[in-house]
C-alpha cells in the first residue's frame, strides 16, 4: 500500500453524532482532529432525536430527584456515582451547547410581561418536567449547531462516507507488552480504497445497534460497528441484553422507523387498544407514562392478547393549534401518511430503540485499552443500568464526551511511532453474490426480533444462539474472500452484536429492567449491581 493511504492525527474520532462532535470540538483545542463518519455528517441517531435532553434547570427540580428517577428506571443496575456525576455536570454542558448555537424552545414566563425561559417537556419515568427540547426536532437542531461549530475549527477535518473497518492495536499486530490502540483501518466508500488512520487517541462515537432488529426507530447507520470493533480488539463489552424498545413507533406500511415521541404522552396522549379502550391502568399507576420497559411490554401483551398488529395513541383531546406548534414534525409526517393526529388516533407499535449496554468505560469514556475511548450510545458507563430513563442518552453523550476529551488532552500522548502495516486485502475479489449479504442480514434481524425481543425464554435464546453461530460461520468464510464493502462490514458487525446480546441475555438468569425472561420471572438480588461482561479471550 502506498504512503498516501496513511493519515496521521492527534485525535481520531469515529462518528459524527452528538458524542463525536462534542469530543472533537473540545479535542480540537489541543491538536489535529479527524472525524471519520459512515455517511453524510449529520446522518446519525442524534439527528432523529425528538423528545430532548434531560437536565435539571428548574427551581422545582433537583439533582437528587433526577438521580432518583434514573436509578429507579435502571432497576438496581446503575452506578450511582456515575449517575450523580452526569446529572450534576448537565447544566454546565447545556449552557455550553447554547453558547455553541443550540436553540432550545422557550416559553413565556406567566405574568412576566414577555420574559422567556426554557420550555420543559415531560417523559415517562420523570417525576418533574425537565426535558429541554427544540420542538420535536431536538436532534436535528443539535447536529446543525455542532456541525456549524466544527466547520469553524481549522483543526477539525471531517471524512464523510468513510466507514471504520477495525481498530489497529498493538495486540492485534503482535507487539510485545500490553494492548494499546494505535488507529483504525477505514474504508473510503467513494474512493473504493482502505486507508490507515493513526492517532495516539482513538474515540469510538459510533452510536447504537438498532439495525440488529427487524423493526427499529434507528436510521441505517446504527449497525453496532463500534461495539463489534472494540470487542474484536479485546475491550470488555457489558450489559448488551438491555435493549430498549420504544413503545411508540408509527405503524404504517410506508413509514420506515418513524418515532412518535414519548413527549406526546408527556403532553397527555393515552394508549388505547383497537376497541378504543385504555389498557395501561392494569400495568402501572403511571399508566401511559410508566417507564418504557413496562409500557413496551404492556403493548406487546395487549397485542398478543387481542391478536392486533398495533395499538393506538390518542391525543385528539388537545387543541389542534397546540399540537401543530409543539409537534410540527410528528404532525406533518403523520399527515403525509394520511393520519391527522389532531382528529384521529395514531397507530403505533414498539420497536428496538436504544442500546443500554456497550463498550465498558468509566465516566470519562476510558475503555480497558489505553488510547481507546468510547462515548455516547456505544459506551456502557453505568448511567442507564437495566433500563434508560427517557432523554438521558443525549445528556450522557454530551457530558461524557466533554469529560473524555478533557481526560485525553491531559494525558501525555506519545505519537504512534511503530510500524503499522497497511490493510491487506489478500486475494479478495469483488463479491458476485450480494444476495447472500442481504439474505443473511435479513435473517439475523428476524431471528433477533422473534427470539431476543421484548419477551424472551431460555429456549428462544438457545435457538437464536445456534442460528447466529451458523450464520457467523458462513460470514467468516466469505468475509476474507471478497473486497470489503459497507454492507459486508455491517453484516459482520450485526452478527457479532447479535451474538453478544444473546450471550449477555443467557448469562443473566433473572428478569430485570429491559431483560424479561419468562423462564426466570423474578428479579434476583444476587444479580443486582452485577454487569454481564463479554471479553474476547484471544486477541
Ligand atoms: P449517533 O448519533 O448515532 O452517531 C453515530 C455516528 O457514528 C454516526 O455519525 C454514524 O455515521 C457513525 N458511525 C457508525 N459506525 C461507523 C463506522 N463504522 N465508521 C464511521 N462512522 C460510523 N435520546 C435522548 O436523550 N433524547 C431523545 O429525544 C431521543 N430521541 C431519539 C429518537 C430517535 C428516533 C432515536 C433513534 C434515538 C433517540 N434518542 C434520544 C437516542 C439518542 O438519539 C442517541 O442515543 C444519541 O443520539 C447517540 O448519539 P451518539 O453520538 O452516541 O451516536
Ligand atoms: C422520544 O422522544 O420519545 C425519545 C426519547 C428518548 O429516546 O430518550
Amino acid at each position: 500500500m502506498s504512503e498516501n493511504h496513511f493519515r496521521s492525527f492527534d485525535f481520531l474520532v469515529l462518528g459524527s453524532g452528538i458524542a463525536g462532535l462534542v469530543f472533537a470540538l473540545k479535542a480540537s483545542e489541543h491538536g489535529q482532529v479527524a472525524i471519520v463518519t459512515k455517511k453524510q455528517s449529520a446522518e446519525s441517531n442524534t439527528n432523529y432525536a425528538q423528545g430532548g435532553i434531560a437536565s435539571v434547570t428548574s427551581k422545582e427540580d433537583s439533582f437528587d430527584m433526577h438521580v432518583r428517577d434514573t436509578l429507579e428506571a435502571g432497576a438496581g443496575l446503575c452506578r450511582e456515582d456515575v449517575v450523580r456525576a452526569i446529572v450534576q455536570d448537565g447544566p454546565a454542558r447545556i449552557a455550553e451547547l447554547i453558547e455553541l448555537g443550540m436553540r432550545f424552545s422557550e416559553r413565556e414566563i406567566p405574568a412576566s410581561h414577555g420574559a422567556k425561559e426554557l420550555d420543559l417537556g415531560r417523559e415517562g419515568g420523570h417525576s418533574k418536567r425537565r426535558i429541554l427540547h427544540a420542538k420535536d426536532i431536538t436532534g436535528r437542531e443539535i447536529e446543525r449547531a455542532l456541525l456549524n461549530a466544527a466547520a469553524q475549527r481549522p483543526n477539525i477535518r471531517i471524512f464523510e462516507n468513510h466507514c471504520a473497518i477495525d481498530l489497529i492495536t498493538t495486540g492485534k499486530l503482535g507487539f510485545e507488552g500490553g494492548n494499546r490502540c494505535l488507529g483504525a483501518y477505514v474504508l473510503d466508500v467513494n474512493g473504493n480504497q482502505v486507508l490507515t488512520f493513526t492517532a495516539p487517541v482513538v474515540t469510538l462515537a459510533t452510536g447504537g445497534c438498532g439495525k440488529v432488529y427487524l423493526y427499529t426507530t434507528n436510521p441505517d447507520i446504527a449497525a453496532g460497528d463500534g461495539v463489534a470493533m472494540a470487542y474484536r480488539a479485546g475491550a470488555a463489552v457489558a450489559n448488551m441484553e438491555f435493549v430498549q424498545f420504544h413503545p411508540t413507533c408509527l405503524y404504517h406500511p410506508r413509514a420506515k422507523s418513524f418515532l412518535i415521541s414519548e413527549a406526546v404522552r408527556g403532553e397527555g396522549a393515552v394508549l388505547k387498544n383497537l376497541q378504543g379502550d385504555e389498557f395501561m391502568d392494569s400495568f402501572h399507576p403511571l399508566k401511559s407514562l410508566a417507564p418504557r420497559d413496562i409500557v413496551a411490554r404492556a403493548i406487546d401483551s395487549e397485542m398478543k392478547r387481542t391478536g392486533a398488529d398495533h395499538v393506538f395513541l390518542d391525543i385528539t383531546h388537545k387543541p389542534a393549534r397546540f399540537l401543530m406548534s409543539r409537534f410540527p414534525n410528528i404532525y406533518s409526517t403523520c399527515m403525509s401518511f394520511g393520519i391527522d393526529m389532531t382528529k384521529e388516533m395514531i397507530p403505533v407499535v414498539p420497536a428496538a430503540h436504544y442500546q443500554c449496554g456497550g463498550v465498558l468505560t468509566n465516566v470519562d469514556g476510558e475503555t480497558e485499552i489505553p488510547g481507546l475511548y468510547a462515548v455516547g450510545e456505544v459506551a456502557c458507563t453505568g448511567l442507564h443500568g437495566a433500563n434508560r430513563l427517557a432523554s438521558n442518552s443525549l445528556l450522557e453523550a454530551l457530558v461524557c464526551a466533554h469529560r473524555a476529551a478533557a481526560k485525553a488532552a491531559a494525558e501525555v500522548r506519545t505519537p504512534v511511532n511503530l510500524y503499522i502495516p497497511g490493510w491487506q486485502s489478500g486475494n479478495a475479489h469483488n463479491p458476485d453474490e450480494l444476495v447472500v449479504v442481504s439474505h443473511n442480514w435479513d435473517e439475523i434481524r428476524r431471528i433477533m426480533w422473534d427470539y431476543v425481543g421484548i419477551v424472551r425464554t431460555d429456549k428462544r435464546l438457545q435457538r437464536a444462539r445456534a442460528r447466529i453461530a451458523n450464520l457467523q460461520e458462513e460470514i467468516r468464510e466469505y468475509y476474507w474472500d471478497f473486497t470489503v464493502t459497507r454492507d459486508l462490514l455491517e453484516l459482520r458487525n450485526i452478527a457479532t452484536v447479535a451474538e453478544l446480546i444473546v450471550a449477555c441475555a443467557q448469562a443473566r438468569p433473572e428478569s430485570r429492567g429491559l431483560h424479561y425472561n419468562l423462564d426466570h420471572l423474578q428479579t434476583d438480588p444476587v444479580w443486582a449491581k452485577r454487569d454481564t461482561i463479554q471479553r474476547k479471550t484471544a486477541v
